[in-house]
C-alpha cells in the first residue's frame, strides 16, 4: 500500500494537469466540429431558399417569403429566420427574434465592422441559449436583392462539449488508477525480475566440448536458496535504512541498537597468535580459521575485547599483566585477553568434547562422535572458566556479548545466571544436526539448556535453525514460537535465526596482494611450472569434513578421463595441519600424503607432479597469491557451515578470472550460485567440472565471477553482524518494555489491595 501512495499520488497530479488540458482541447474540438456542421446546413438551407427568396423578393410578396422562412424554421437546428432588404429594412421573420439582431441590428452591425463582413456568422445568445447567427445574400441576376438572416441552435454543442469533457476526465481517471497500480506492481516486480536474471546465470550450462553430460542438474545450485536470499535483501533494499553494510555502519548500528559502544567476542581460537621460533625470535600469526577471518574485521569495526584460549608458545611473554595485549599489531583497535589451559584441560575440552565430540556429531563426514564423561566434565569447568573471564572483561549490567561456537555451548547459560540484563548473542559457526542425531550426544540437554541463555542464537542456514528448534522441542521443556522464530523458557525469550556468515568487503588482503598477473607468474615460477600451465587451488585446514581425498580423486578422475589435461594440469594442496593430537586428524593426514604420491606416480612425467601438497601454515597474504594466480579453485567440503575460502577466492579476484568448482555441500553454495556446485562425492561430475572450468572462455568466467563479487560485497561480514545487532536491539528494547508494564501493573495491583 506504502509504494501505491508513493508512486501513485504523483502520478495521479502529473495526470490531472494531463487531463485539464486534454479536456479543454477535446471541448474546443467537439466546438469547431460542431460549428463547421451548422455552417454547412445553414449554407445549405440558404441556398435552397436562395432561387424562392430572390423571385418573392422582386415581387414584393411578403406572405410568401415567410412561408419559406416558416419552412426554413422547422429544421430542428434553425430557431429562426429573417429576411431584410438590402437596406436592412424587415421584410418577414419568423417568431423570436429580437430587435437588437434583426435588419436593424445588421445595419448596425455593418456600420461597425464594415460592409465585407456581411455575410457572415456570429455567435450570441437567444433566450439565454447559445446560438449561431449566419446572414447570407440573396441575389438575383447578379443584384443584391436582400439578406437571409438564420438562426441556429447552438445548446446541442453546449451539451456535446460538457458530455466529452466528462468523457475525457473519467477515461484519464481509469487510466491515472491503472497507471499507478502498474507502476506500484512494476517496482514490486523488479526483484522478481532480479531472481529471474539470476536464473538465468544460473543455467548458464557449463560449456564443456568433448565432456559427457551429466544431465540438467549438473553443477547446478540450490535456487529454493537462491530465492530466499533474494527475498532477505529486497526486505532490506525496502527498509529505510538500506546501503551497503560498511564498518561504519557496523558501529552506528551498535549505538543505534545497543546503545553499545563496544563488545565482548568469547572465541575458542584468537584472531593473532605469538609463537616463538627456532631462531628464538617471536612471530605472531594469523590463524587459518573461518571463525577468525569473520570475527576479526568486526572487532577491527567494533573494538573491545576477544577472550580466546592462549595457544601460542610465546602467547604469555606478550601479554600485560592482566593477560591482556593490544592488535591488531600496529594499530591495536582492540585487546586480546588470553585464558591459559592446562594439557588436561585442552585436551579434554578442545580435543575431546568439542572435536571428538560435537565436531563429529554435527557433520556429516562419516566421523564417529566420542563423547567421553571425563571430556565433558572439561568441558564444563573450561566454559566456567571463560563465562567467569566474560564477566570481569564487561562493563556494566548490560554488556554486548558475542559467544562464537561449539566450544562454548555452556557459556551462555553461565553468563545469563551471573549477568541476567546481558545481551548475549551466540553464533554456531558449524552445522546443527538432526534431533535424532542430536540425540548421540548423552549431554544433549545440557548443551541445548546452555545455548538457550543466549537473546539470540545464529546458525548459517534456516535448515540449521529449523534442526534446532525441533530439537529444543523433542528434549527441553519450553514454549517455540514458530512465527517469531524463538524459543521461550521461564518466561524469557531466545531467538532463533539464520545469519550467514561472510568476509570484509572491501578486503584487506586482496587489497594489498600485487596483481593477478604478478601473482601467477611468482606462483607458477615457485613450483617450477610452465606460463601456460592450468593451476587449481585448494586451501584448507588439514580436516576431514574438508574432502581434500575426494578433492584428490576428482583431480586423478579428470586425468584419467581428459588426456589432454596431462602434464599441464597441477593442483596445488594448500593445507595447514589441524588437531593434529586427534587420531582421525592423524590418519587424515597420512592418507592425503598416501594420496597424492600415489596419483603423482601415476601421472609424472619428467619434472611434471599433478598434485603438489603444500602441508604448512600459510599466511594470508601467501593464500591470497595463490587464489590470485589459479585458474580454477576447488571446495570439495563434505559438509561445511559456510566455507569462507570460497569467499575468500571471489574476493581475490578482481581481475574477474578463475572459476570456483564448489561443493553443493557448502553454506557458501547457496550463495555463490555462479559457480560450478557439484557433489563432492561424485568423481564423474566434479572431475567434469574441473575440465569445464579450465577450458571456460574468458568471458564467461567474467560473467560468473562479476556476479559472485557482486553477491559477496553486499552479503559482507559487516551485514553478517550488523543483522545480528539490530535483532538482538529489537529483543532488548521488547524486553524493557514489558519489563516496564508488568512493574505497571504490578503497582496499581498494590494500591489496590
Ligand atoms: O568456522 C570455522 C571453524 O571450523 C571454526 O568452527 C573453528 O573454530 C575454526 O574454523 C578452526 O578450528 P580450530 O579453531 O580448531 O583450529
Amino acid at each position: 500500500m506504502r509504494s501505491l501512495l508513493r508512486v501513485g499520488v504523483p502520478l495521479l497530479l502529473g495526470l490531472a494537469v494531463l487531463a485539464w488540458m486534454a479536456t479543454i482541447a477535446v471541448a474546443e474540438t467537439t466546438r469547431s466540429w460542431f460549428t463547421r456542421d451548422v455552417e454547412l446546413r445553414a449554407r445549405l438551407a440558404a441556398s435552397g431558399a436562395q432561387e424562392g427568396l430572390a423571385s418573392h423578393l422582386a415581387a414584393g410578396e411578403q406572405r410568401k417569403v415567410l412561408k419559406i422562412l416558416e419552412g426554413l424554421a422547422q429544421d430542428e437546428r434553425i430557431m429562426a429566420a429573417e429576411v431584410c432588404t438590402a437596406a436592412f429594412l424587415t421584410v418577414a421573420r419568423t417568431q423570436r427574434i429580437p430587435a437588437s439582431f434583426g435588419c436593424e441590428g445588421l445595419e448596425a452591425r455593418r456600420h461597425g465592422a464594415g460592409a465585407r463582413d456581411l455575410p457572415g456568422e456570429l455567435d450570441a445568445e437567444l433566450d439565454g441559449g447559445p446560438v449561431h447567427l449566419s446572414v447570407h445574400a440573396i441575389r438575383a441576376d447578379g443584384e443584391l436583392r436582400g439578406y437571409l438572416v438564420l438562426f441556429q441552435d447552438m445548446s446541442v454543442a453546449a451539451r456535446r462539449e460538457t458530455a466529452a469533457k466528462h468523457f475525457t476526465i473519467a477515461v484519464f481517471a481509469v487510466v491515472a488508477v491503472l497507471a499507478s497500480i502498474l507502476t506500484a506492481l512494476v517496482r514490486r516486480d523488479s526483484w522478481r525480475t532480479w531472481t529471474q536474471e539470476f536464473r538465468r546465470v544460473l543455467a548458464l550450462a557449463p560449456r564443456s566440448p568433448g565432456l559427457p553430460s551429466n544431465g540438467p542438474a549438473a553443477f547446478s545450485p540450490v535456487l529454493q536458496d537462491v530465492r530466499q536470499l533474494v527475498e532477505d535483501l529486497a526486505k532490506e533494499r525496502a527498509s529505510a535504512s538500506g546501503g551497503r553494510w560498511s564498518p561504519e555502519r557496523l558501529q552506528q548500528t551498535l549505538r543505534d541498537a545497543l546503545h553499545g559502544e563496544s563488545v565482548v567476542i568469547l572465541g575458542n581460537r584468537e584472531p593473532y597468535v605469538h609463537e616463538r621460533g627456532a631462531d628464538g625470535a617471536v612471530r605472531v600469526l594469523h590463524p587459518a580459521s573461518g571463525l577468525v577471518t569473520a570475527l576479526e574485521p568486526v572487532m577491527r569495526a567494533c573494538s573491545g575485547t576477544w577472550i580466546a584460549h592462549g595457544s601460542g608458545s610465546a602467547d604469555r611473554d606478550t601479554v600485560d599483566a592482566c593477560d591482556r595485549v593490544r592488535v591488531p599489531p600496529g594499530e591495536e583497535s582492540y585487546a586480546i585477553r588470553r585464558v591459559w589451559l592446562s594439557k588436561e584441560e585442552e585436551r579434554g575440552y578442545y580435543y575431546g568434547f568439542s572435536n571428538e565430540g560435537l565436531w563429529a556429531l554435527c557433520h556429516i563426514a562419516h566421523a564417529r562422535p566420542e563423547f567421553r564423561a571425563s571430556d565433558w566434565q572439561q568441558y564444563v569447568t573450561v566454559n566456567e572458566r571463560f563465562a567467569k573471564a566474560v564477566c570481569d572483561e564487561v562493563k556494566g549490567p548490560d554488556p554486548v556479548i558475542l559467544v562464537q561456537d561449539y566450544h562454548f555451548a555452556l557459556v551462555p547459560r553461565m553468563i545469563r545466571e551471573r549477568l541476567p540484563r546481558a545481551t548475549i548473542i551466540t553464533f554456531w559457526h558449524i552445522p546443527w544436526p538432526n534431533a535424532e542425531r542430536l540425540g548421540i550426544c548423552p549431554w544433549r540437554r545440557e548443551v541445548l539448556d546452555g545455548l538457550l541463555g543466549s537473546s539470540v542464537v545464529g546458525f548459517h542456514t534456516q535448515q540449521h535453525c529449523n534442526n534446532f528448534v525441533e530439537a529444543v522441542d523433542r528434549y527441553l521443556e519450553t514454549r517455540i514460537d514458530r512465527e517469531r522464530q524463538s524459543v521461550v523458557q521461564g518466561g524469557r525469550e531466545c531467538l532463533v535465526r539464520n545469519y550467514p556468515i561472510s568476509i570484509e568487503w572491501p578486503n584487506r588482503w586482496a587489497a594489498a596482494a600485487p596483481p593477478a598477473a604478478e601473482c601467477r607468474h611468482a606462483v607458477l615460477a615457485e613450483l617450477g611450472l610452465d606460463a601456460d600451465a592450468l593451476l587449481g587451488v585448494g586451501v584448507d585446514r588439514l580436516d576431514y569434513t574438508k574432502g581434500i581425498e575426494e578433492r584428490l580423486l576428482a583431480v586423478e578422475r579428470a586425468l584419467e578421463r581428459f588426456p589432454h589435461l596431462r602434464g599441464r594440469f597441477t593442483f596445488a594442496q594448500l593445507a595447514a595441519p589441524s588437531r593434529t593430537l586427534i587420531p582421525r586428524y592423524a590418519a587424515l593426514n597420512d592418507a592425503v600424503e598416501a594420496l597424492a604420491a600415489r596419483i603423482n606416480r601415476r601421472f609424472a612425467s619428467g619434472t611434471y607432479r599433478p598434485i603438489v601438497l603444500l602441508r604448512a601454515h600459510h599466511e594470508p597474504p601467501a593464500i591470497f597469491r595463490y587464489l590470485r594466480a589459479a585458474d580454477v579453485c576447488y571446495v570439495s567440503s563434505l559438509h561445511d557451515g559456510m566455507n569462507l575460502v570460497a569467499k575468500e577466492f571471489v574476493a581475490a579476484r578482481d581481475d574477474e578470472r578463475g572459476v570456483l568448482v564448489l561443493s553443493q555441500f557448502t553454506g557458501a553454495a547457496r550463495e555463490l550460485t555462479e559457480a560450478l556446485v557439484v557433489n563432492p562425492y561424485d568423481l564423474e561430475e566434479a572431475s567434469a567440472a574441473l575440465a569445464t572450468a579450465l577450458q571456460m572462455p574468458a568471458a564467461e568466467q567474467a560473467e560468473r565471477m562479476r556476479a559472485m563479487r557482486a553477491m559477496v560485497s553486499e552479503l559482507n561480514v559487516y551485514r553478517w553482524a550488523g543483522r545480528m545487532l539490530a535483532d538482538a536491539g529489537r529483543l532488548r528494547q521488547r524486553g524493557r518494555l514489558s519489563d516496564r508494564l508488568s512493574l505497571g501493573l504490578r503497582v496499581v495491583g498494590g494500591g489496590r489491595s
